[in-house]
């Protein structure tokens, strides 16, 4: 039990959860979230379809805008301007992916994606782009076939990478044929969000198995791009989907405050040959102690083969636990923080 509440405390550690208050929540959006479009008629329409191409990052992250825009209605209960809205966490990852460079091409041969070429590229190279795209795609096709969009599923085209576009699904009816498990899970999130009933507790719930989901079902189709990377960079993209999984049974609440809050701890820029968690010069001590645990924790799950996962869960399974858990964590987290300012 020592052990568990250790690693409670240390997975969470850096997710600060004493949070300031933000004087204004659009301080929080994603880069270029109020350039991008927040409706469907912002969009190239032809015939009556919107057309979006999801590898221009404001048009990828315009459907996230229209996304959390239709949903915010269910969330108005939690918090007042969606700020529980908990499908922010998902924006939220991708701007921090576009802000480091995660985007870009990793092999180089293109100017997609970097500063001096084409920025706003989004390379389909990229292993965080297309782990992303599914955490796209998915989440906003399974919100039109629920009916949450307002359009119906012929009236908006997503247009294919410029490769590899077989391992892309486009459409709700592609989507449901190549990727039906996660597909399934989302259009179950859904459902769960129209229903009165449901608590913030629920929600999270469903929005973590359809995320999982979502990772487990589509990476084996993008292990090969990790080739492209520096062996940090490639190390801690396997950890980070191991990891996603304990975070996930924590069902971390992804609100815009908190996960605003949690990136802070994530690396600011792509590693390179040479960085040595935790002793990065250039990141902050919280960023460098919090990849020192991503990693601690991959480690042991994979002495453990996974035990480890199976015990965390086990002891995380009642809302109980799971508070309790969230209270140690903030004490250890309030210490952890006064020792290292930034
Ligand atoms: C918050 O920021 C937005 C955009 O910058 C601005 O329109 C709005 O007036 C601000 N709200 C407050 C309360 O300062
Ligand atoms: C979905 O996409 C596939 C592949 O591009 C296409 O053949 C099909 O017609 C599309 N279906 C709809 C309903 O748009
Ligand atoms: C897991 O452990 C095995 C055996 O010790 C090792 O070969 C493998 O590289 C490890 N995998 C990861 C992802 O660390």
């Amino acid at each position: 039990m020592a052990l568990l509440s250790f690693w409670a405390c240390v997975l969470i550690v850096c997710f600060s959860l004493s949070l300031g208050e933000a004087a204004n929540l659009s301080d929080l959006y994603p880069p270029l979230w109020e350039e991008s479009p927040g409706q469907f008629s912002e969009y190239r329409v032809e015939n009556g379809k919107s057309i979006i191409n999801p590898w221009i990052y404001p048009e990828r992250m315009g459907m996230y805008k229209i996304l959390l825009t239709q949903t915010a209605r269910y969330f108005e209960k939690f918090a007042p301007e969606n700020e529980n809205n908990i499908l922010w966490g998902l924006p939220l990852q991708h701007g921090w992916q576009y802000n480091t460079g995660r985007l870009a091409d990793p092999s180089q041969r293109t100017d997609c994606g970097y500063e001096s070429g084409d920025r706003l590229c989004i390379s389909v190279d990229s292993w965080w782009a297309d782990m992303n795209y599914f955490l796209c795609a998915l989440p906003f096709l399974a919100a039109v076939d629920s009916g949450i969009m307002g359009i119906s599923s012929d009236q908006v085209i997503l247009l294919p990478p410029p490769k590899d576009e077989m391992k892309f699904c486009v459409n709700v009816s592609t989507c449901q044929s190549s990727i039906p498990i996660a597909m399934r899970k989302w259009n179950i999130f859904y459902k769960r969000l129209q229903s009165p009933f449901s608590s913030f507790e629920d929600l999270l719930k469903y929005l973590w198995d359809a995320h999982t989901q979502t990772l487990h079902d589509v990476f084996k189709l993008f292990e090969h791009r990790l080739e492209y990377y520096s062996k940090p960079e490639a190390d801690f993209e396997r950890t980070w989907l191991v990891d996603v999984d304990y975070i996930s049974a924590l069902r971390l609440p992804t609100t815009l405050t908190r996960i605003y809050e949690l990136q802070k701890s994530m690396p600011p820029r792509m590693l390179v040959n040479g960085d040595k968690v935790p002793f990065i010069s250039d990141f902050s001590q919280r960023q460098n102690v919090f990849l020192f645990i991503l990693s601690l924790v991959r480690d042991v799950n994979n002495w453990t083969g996974s035990l480890s996962l199976t015990i965390w869960k086990y002891f995380l399974k009642t809302q109980n636990a799971r508070v309790k858990t969230l209270e140690v964590i903030e004490t250890i987290l309030e210490k952890f923080n006064s020792a290292s300012p930034e």
